[in-house]
């Protein structure tokens, strides 16, 4: 019989605990031992047994495990600690984006560098299976393009919106369910995407990590109307994630878009992630599954350690050849279609205003429709763009802003 790969967990919250649960299953107890657990802290939710806990999460790497799985989250201390087991001589599992994010070139390359592994696939996606696929199973493929829902929690909120549940309640529902980030935030604000697209991005394109200065937008100005307006129109509220070769340079950005209700990212609800991708052999497909939670990325968790279970036959990951430089192309340059909702003054001449500004940019509008005086009296107006440079759409969001008539102004980018 192969003899069991030795297994020592730094962190005990949710993540932590969900994996325990099933480490302690008996088909899992066959294959991996948890020596030991790094906790500065008990948890009430989970009692490990007769399992060490060490204080000083950092004497977990000194104990006779294989494996590492860091799951204290953060970056600093979750730099220092993967660091510390890659130079010991560990294996480290991470389900860490922020950290793989901010410095992922400098681990990978301490992983090789010690002839050990570095595994993050519930690092994107929790345990839906996108890490290795992209590094191994993609490996006679070159990918052109990666459109990523890669936040549970914000598809959660935004699915709960669409059915007419308000957003603070869809929020709370989903940091019950253990969805969200110790700090909220940053699922809300598209920074968790952006790690993920980051993340993604190094792994198809080469790109560096991090990635330079990106455009990254969160859900916070999405409302109920903007889901009525859209449906208008067929379209949904996704927030998206995309990263894209473009000649020499990568596209990444992550925001909210207005997308079709029927295609295949538009239909994926609740917590679940979807990722499209296209290459050049396999042309394009989708992947599609639970992105956050215990239970499924214990199960992205779990898919490592089988990778590098004593018994497991392939290499377990291939990393990429970072690019010295990547550079990312510049968002203004990109061209969208826009959905622009206005509340404008209820006077004369405030629609011939709004024209006279889409024009001025030279934006040609697809649609224009004034809906309802709000309660307040301001007046409504739904635009639909053309297809435009995002330049000429941020001037004329300056020049709306200039115009006492023309109160507030927001967009939302239409996904193709
Ligand atoms: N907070 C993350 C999400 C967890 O909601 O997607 C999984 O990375």
């Amino acid at each position: 019989m192969n003899p069991k790969l030795r297994v020592g967990i730094c962190g005990w919250g949710n993540v932590a605990t969900g994996l325990f649960e099933q480490l302690t299953k008996p088909s899992n107890e066959q294959a991996f031992e948890l020596v030991c657990i790094g906790a500065r802290r008990d948890n009430p939710n989970c009692d490990p047994g007769d399992v060490t806990i060490h204080r000083d999460i950092f004497e977990v790497i000194e104990q006779d495990i294989d494996v590492l799985i860091e799951l204290i989250g953060g970056t600093d201390t979750a730099r220092d600690l993967i660091s510390n087991a890659l130079n010991a001589g560990k294996h480290v599992v991470t389900a860490n984006k922020a950290v793989m994010y901010e410095h992922g070139n400098e681990l990978i390359n301490l992983a090789i560098k010690n002839n050990v592994h570095l595994m993050f696939e519930a690092a994107v996606c929790a345990g839906t299976p996108i890490i290795k696929m992209l590094s191994n199973d993609l490996g006679a493929n070159q990918v052109t393009k990666i459109s990523g829902m890669l936040n549970g929690t914000t598809n959660y909120i935004l699915s709960k919106m669409e059915q007419g549940i308000a957003y603070e309640v869809a929020l709370e529902e989903a940091k019950e369910k253990g969805y969200a980030e110790p700090d909220p935030c940053l699922d809300i604000n598209g920074t968790d995407a952006a790690h993920k697209i980051g993340i993604l991005a190094s792994l198809a394109l080469n790109s560096d990590l991090p990635a330079g200065n990106f455009h990254i937008e969160g859900i916070e100005k999405i409302t109920a109307e903007d889901f009525n307006y859209a449906d208008e129109f067929n379209l949904t509220i996704k927030h998206l994630a995309v990263t894209k070769q473009a000649g020499d340079e990568i596209e990444l950005r992550s925001h909210p878009v207005l997308i079709d209700k029927n295609s295949s990212l538009g239909g994926l609800s609740g917590v679940r992630n979807g990722i499209q991708i296209d290459t050049d052999l396999l042309g394009e497909f989708l992947i599609a599954g639970s992105g956050a939670g215990r239970e499924s990325t214990a199960s992205g968790l779990i898919s490592d350690l089988i990778a590098l279970s004593k018994h497991a036959s392939s290499t377990p990951m291939h990393y990429p050849h970072f690019k010295d430089m990547s550079k990312i192309k510049s968002f203004e340059s990109l061209d969208f279609s826009y959905y622009v909702y206005l509340e404008v003054q209820d006077q004369a001449g405030v629609l011939a205003l709004v024209s006279q500004i889409f024009s001025d940019n030279e934006i040609s509008i697809d649609k224009i429709v004034q809906k309802d005086h709000l309660p307040d009296g301001k007046v409504p107006v739904v635009v639909f763009t053309d297809l435009i440079k995002e330049s000429q759409m941020q001037k004329a969001l300056e020049n709306f802003s200039a115009q006492s008539e023309i109160h507030s102004a927001k967009i939302i980018r239409i996904e193709t």
